[in-house]
């Protein structure tokens, strides 16, 4: 094992991060491996959301640049270093022990943040007491459970946690097709609280407690209370009530639910298929991106997206579409996987250079040079 991480510890892209943690992971942990690669249904939302980005070409200035560029930006008032984020990802410490401090640790030395996952299983006051420097933010579902929520609510407050992150793309659990993985190893599809099940383990509902074993989880535990677990927006009015912390929804990808998250009084969305995981079919972010921009446009609302970034080329697009940052679930997990915090932090400082070089060589000085007359998508190039 250690050999193999020697060997392997210095991986030159995010594609090498994958390929290493997947050796790595296979060898010792085959069944978090295919926790982690996952996608839901056909994988059709999954595999084009790493697609969609190469359907658009940069275009890039000449003789504008005079100096290297700067990547400082900020979200909800708070400057990050590089426009490159840490997405909610369960299954952390799975991966390597105190896997969410490290990533938190290795977020807050690159100058970026990190959002804590409520299915990570590290609590959220231990998170703080090991991680007490950085910016981050809360995630949760809108459990029925309204105590679970408010214990996230009120320790995100109590640490200076910036923002409340809510997951809204899973309204149910969602299964993949054929319960197999497609590297054809016998796993659990379920995302039960998006963290994995451990052998013999019963899976709980933050609402209804321990549950059978079934793919349409909260059908089953919440049948008990006559209902799924689902949330609406006056659960979300409710949340608002209760805190001050700004609120970032994730999960929008039409200009329809953007426009009444605006309405809502939200102040940021994050335009993500939950790396596509759960509902396949829906169009990956990069391409529901634009239509989500110009929907909020005015509004103060700060639009963000997750969902098969793997390159610095891949951020400029993103942002040139109109994304204020972007976040990236898996490649943390890799990167955790080939060499803990060291390698969170290696995965990072590529992001940033590779991300800082395609600014310059289509030279843009600053972020907010960055616009959508920087790519062109293939289908405005006459062949
Ligand atoms: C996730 N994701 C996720 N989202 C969320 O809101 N809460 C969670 O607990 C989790 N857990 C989780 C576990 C694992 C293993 C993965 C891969 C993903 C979704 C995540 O936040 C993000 O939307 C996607 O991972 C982004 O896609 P990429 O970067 O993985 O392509």
């Amino acid at each position: 094992m250690d050999t193999l991480k020697e060997k392997h510890s210095e991986p030159a892209n995010i594609h090498e991060f994958e390929r290493i943690a997947e050796e790595k992971l296979k060898a010792s942990k085959n069944s978090l491996w295919s926790y982690i690669i996952k996608a839901s249904g056909d994988r059709q939302t999954y595999d084009e959301s790493m697609r969609a980005f190469k359907r658009y070409f940069l275009q890039p200035q000449v003789l504008t640049l005079r100096e290297k560029p700067s990547t400082w930006t900020i979200v909800l008032g708070n400057p990050i270093r590089i426009p490159i984020c840490i997405s909610p990802v369960a299954g952390q410490a799975s991966v390597i022990e105190g896997g969410d401090a490290l990533t938190g640790d290795a977020a807050a030395k690159a100058g970026t943040l990190m959002v804590f996952s409520s299915s990570s299983s590290m609590k959220i006051e231990d998170f703080g007491k090991v991680v007490p420097r950085g910016l981050f933010w809360a995630q949760t579902d809108l459990y029925r459970d309204k105590k679970s929520i408010l214990n996230i609510v009120r320790n995100a407050e109590g640490l200076g946690f910036k923002a409340l992150v809510i997951t809204v793309d899973t309204p149910v659990e969602f299964m993949a097709s054929s319960g197999k993985s497609d590297i054809g190893d016998e796993v659990d599809t379920t995302e039960t609280n998006g963290a994995p099940k451990k052998d013999g383990e019963k899976k709980e509902c933050k609402g209804c407690g321990p549950t059978d074993d079934t793919p349409w989880q909260p059908k089953t535990c919440c049948a008990k209370n006559e209902t799924f677990c689902m949330a609406t927006w006056q659960d979300l009015a409710w949340l608002k009530s209760e805190t001050k912390l700004p609120i970032v929804l994730k999960g929008i990808l039409t200009a329809k639910a953007a426009r009444r998250a605006v309405t809502a009084g939200i102040d940021g969305i994050i335009v993500s298929a939950h790396g596509g995981r759960q509902l396949d079919g829906v169009p990956p972010p990069l391409m529901a991106l634009p239509e989500v921009v110009e929907a909020v446009k005015g509004s103060g609302v700060e639009v963000y997206m997750d969902g098969g970034v793997r390159s610095g080329s891949d951020v400029f697009k993103a942002m040139a579409l109109g994304a204020r940052a972007v976040f990236v679930g898996r490649p943390a997990l890799w990167a955790l996987a080939v060499n803990g915090g060291e390698g969170v932090r290696r995965m990072l400082r590529i992001f940033e250079d590779e991300f800082t070089s395609t600014m310059a060589m289509c030279g843009c000085q600053q972020i907010r040079d960055i616009d959508s007359s920087f790519v062109k998508h293939e289908s405005q190039f006459r062949y």
